[in-house]
C-alpha cells in the first residue's frame, strides 16, 4: 500500500503528541471516564474473541490495557504502538499482570503492519482509529492481517445520536477535559485532540459503511453509556 510524503510528518507529530502524555495517560482515562474504560476495553475483548483465540491483535495499544484484557482469552497477544514511551509504560506494567507473558509489545506502525496477510486469529483496536493519519489505510492494514473469518473489533469515541448529549459532551470536551489534561498531565493540547479529533471523524453508521468499504462484512456497532462509546465489530 502506499503512503503519502504527508503522512510521515502527521505520524510523527502524533507519535510526539502520545509520548508526551505517556506518563500520566491511564490516570486521565481513569479520570475523564469516572473508571469505565476498563470494563469498555473488557467488553471489547470479549467481543474480539468470545470463545477464546489462537493469536490475537491490539493495534495501537497504547500503555497496554486493552492487550491485558485479551490475554485472558488469547494464547498469544501482539500489540504494536508507535509510541515508544508508551510502550515503555505497558511492558512496566506487564511484570505484574496475570496473562502478561502472553504478550509481545512491538513498536510498529499501524499504517503498516509488519505481518504477513492472514496472520491472526482477531484484531482489537481501543480509542486509536480517531487518532490514526489515514482511518482507510489503517482499516485496510487490520483487513489485510487478520485471516478470514476472523474478528475485528473496534473501541472508539463517537457522537451520541442524541442531540442534547451530544451537546454536552462537546462541551465537556471543550472546557473540563482539557483543564483536566493541564492539571494532571500538564498537557492541555494533548486533550483539546480528543475534541478535534472526534469532530472529524465520522460517526458510528458512518465508520460501519466506511468498515464495509474497506471489505469487512457482517459489521455490525452499538453504542454504549448512551452514544460517546461506540464498539464495532466486523468479520472478515
Ligand atoms: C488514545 S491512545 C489509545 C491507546 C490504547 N489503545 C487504549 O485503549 O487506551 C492512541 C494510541 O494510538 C497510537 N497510535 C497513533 N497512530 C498510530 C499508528 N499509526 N500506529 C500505531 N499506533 C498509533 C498512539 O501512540 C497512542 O498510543
Amino acid at each position: 500500500m502506499t503512503i503519502p510524503p504527508w503522512h510521515y510528518a502527521a505520524a510523527e507529530s502524533n507519535r510526539r503528541m502520545f509520548s508526551r502524555i505517556a506518563h500520566r495517560y491511564d490516570l486521565l482515562n481513569r479520570v475523564m471516564t469516572f473508571g469505565l474504560d476498563g470494563a469498555w476495553r473488557q467488553a471489547a475483548a470479549a467481543l474480539a474473541a468470545p470463545t477464546g483465540c489462537r493469536l490475537a491483535l491490539d493495534m495501537a495499544t497504547g500503555t497496554g490495557e486493552l492487550a491485558f484484557a485479551l490475554a485472558s482469552r488469547a494464547e498469544q497477544v501482539v500489540a504494536v504502538d508507535i509510541s515508544p514511551q508508551m510502550l515503555a509504560i505497558a511492558r512496566a506494567k506487564a511484570r505484574g499482570r496475570p496473562g502478561a507473558g502472553r504478550i509481545q509489545f512491538l513498536l510498529a506502525d499501524g499504517l503498516r503492519l509488519p505481518f504477513a496477510a492472514d496472520t491472526f486469529d482477531c484484531i482489537a483496536t481501543g480509542f486509536a482509529l480517531r487518532n490514526v493519519v489515514d482511518l482507510g489505510v489503517a482499516l485496510a492494514e487490520m483487513h489485510r492481517v487478520v485471516r478470514p473469518g476472523g474478528r475485528v473489533v473496534c473501541l472508539e469515541l463517537t457522537r451520541s445520536p442524541s442531540r442534547l448529549l451530544a451537546s454536552l459532551h462537546a462541551l465537556c470536551l471543550a472546557g473540563p477535559i482539557p483543564a483536566l489534561g493541564r492539571w494532571l498531565a500538564g498537557d492541555a493540547d494533548a486533550y483539546r485532540f480528543l475534541s478535534t479529533s472526534l469532530s472529524r471523524f465520522p460517526d458510528a453508521q458512518q465508520l460501519a459503511k466506511t468498515m464495509r468499504d474497506r471489505g469487512f462484512r457482517r459489521v455490525g456497532y452499538r453504542l454504549d453509556c448512551l452514544g460517546p462509546i461506540a464498539l464495532h465489530v466486523a468479520i472478515k
